[in-house]
């Protein structure tokens, strides 16, 4: 039994879908603070098979410990927690709360169970501006944002953790872009108010939801000025984290990138979404957003060493399936 925390989100979703179609049976634990209880009703559906739902705060060490504890469960994948860089800057506490503490709780309810083998969701954020590229797993680290020093921390108390007893089995997955949808189009991403992220946004111009697409910056040191990312499709994604929990037996503390290593501009994602759309984007250049950086994108050969893992979807596919999400879920989880 798989104990996923944030399992109703964008990435857990996909994940939970992939694990039941393995075989593995998923108890999601969320609090439904970012996400609906639609999507693991699709992922029912889809599968043919049953998730145990535990509506839970993971700030909530003794209600974690329960579920644990009810489920007998082997592994928890750790999704939960909140995402949007812009807010951290503006609400820091609601962030080393959710993230932080809420981790801490995580960590201790599992180990007073006895339960010691963990994926951990990280981000590339960590590696703040890149000093080199690709970025490989030994880049030096830091944080720009509230957001990324939450992961930063987590990831600190994850080696301390790990120190202090060597038989916790740890993956920290570094994820670059992920976007896309399942393929089915029942399960995607689904933001609340205007988007953050750029291929939500380039799906709401496409539908006609948003008027025009603001390109921030063109003066950036890449070959079309515009920044560079490495976009990574959710499935490919949600499988490496297959991949992880079939590494994690044995006592570990490792570290990947998940990404494709391919970086793409922001006129690339515009031009593969026109294409896989059949729409035109309407788009204006506007100034660099304060905190970007020009390019990011993975060395992902430690993960193909390591976990046997390659993405292997392409950037059309991605925007192909971003657009079955969008066009047929025009207002999410919300559209029935
Ligand atoms: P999401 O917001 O769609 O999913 C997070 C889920 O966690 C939601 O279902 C939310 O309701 C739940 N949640 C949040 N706080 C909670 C709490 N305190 N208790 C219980 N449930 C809680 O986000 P996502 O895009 O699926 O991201 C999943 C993880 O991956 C996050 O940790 C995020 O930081 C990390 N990550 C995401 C990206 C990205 O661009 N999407 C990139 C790198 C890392
Ligand atoms: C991509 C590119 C923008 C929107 C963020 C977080 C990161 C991680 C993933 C969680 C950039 C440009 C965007 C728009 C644009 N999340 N852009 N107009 O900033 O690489 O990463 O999400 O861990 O921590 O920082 O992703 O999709 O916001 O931007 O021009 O309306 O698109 O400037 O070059 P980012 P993004």
């Amino acid at each position: 039994m798989i104990f996923v925390t944030g399992g109703a989100g964008y990435i857990g979703s996909h994940t939970c879908l992939e694990l039941l179609t393995a075989g593995q049976e998923v108890v999601v634990f969320d609090s439904f603070c970012n996400s609906h209880r639609e999507s693991l009703r699709r992922v029912e559906e889809l599968t043919g098979k049953p998730i145990i739902l535990v509506e839970g705060d993971i700030r909530d060490q003794p209600a974690i410990e329960n579920a644990l504890r009810t489920y007998k469960c082997s592994a928890v994948i750790h999704f939960a927690g909140l995402k949007a860089v812009g807010e951290s800057v503006e609400q820091p506490l609601a962030y080393y709360d959710n993230n932080v503490i809420g981790t801490h709780r995580l960590l201790a309810a599992m180990a007073s169970c006895g339960l010691r083998r963990l994926v951990f969701s990280s981000s590339a954020t960590v590696y703040g501006e890149p000093q080199h590229l690709p970025l490989t797993e030994d880049h030096p680290l830091s944080a720009t944002n509230p957001y990324g020093r939450s992961k930063l921390i987590i990831e600190e108390m994850l080696h301390d953790l790990y120190r202090s007893d060597p038989t916790w089995q740890i993956a920290i997955l570094r994820y670059f872009n992920p976007v896309g949808a399942h393929s089915s189009g029942r399960i995607g991403e689904d933001p609340q108010g205007i988007p953050n992220n750029l291929m939500p946004f380039v799906a709401q111009v496409a539908i006609g939801r948003r008027e025009q697409l603001m390109i921030w910056g063109n003066d950036y040191p890449t070959p079309d000025g515009t920044g560079m990312r490495d976009y990574i499709h959710v499935v490919d994604l949600a499988r490496g984290h297959l991949k992880a929990l079939e590494c994690l037996d044995r006592p570990q503390c490792f570290t990947t990138n998940l990404g494709t290593g391919i970086g793409y501009s922001v006129l690339d994602v515009v031009k593969s979404f026109e294409q896989a759309s059949g729409r035109s984007i309407p788009y204006q250049l506007a100034p660099r957003r304060p905190g970007d950086v020009a390019s990011c994108y993975s060395d992902p050969s430690k993960a193909k060493q390591y976990l046997n893992w390659a993405a292997e979807k392409d950037l059309l596919t991605m925007c192909v399936d971003a657009w079955r999400w969008q066009t047929q879920n025009p207002n999410g989880y919300q559209t029935e």
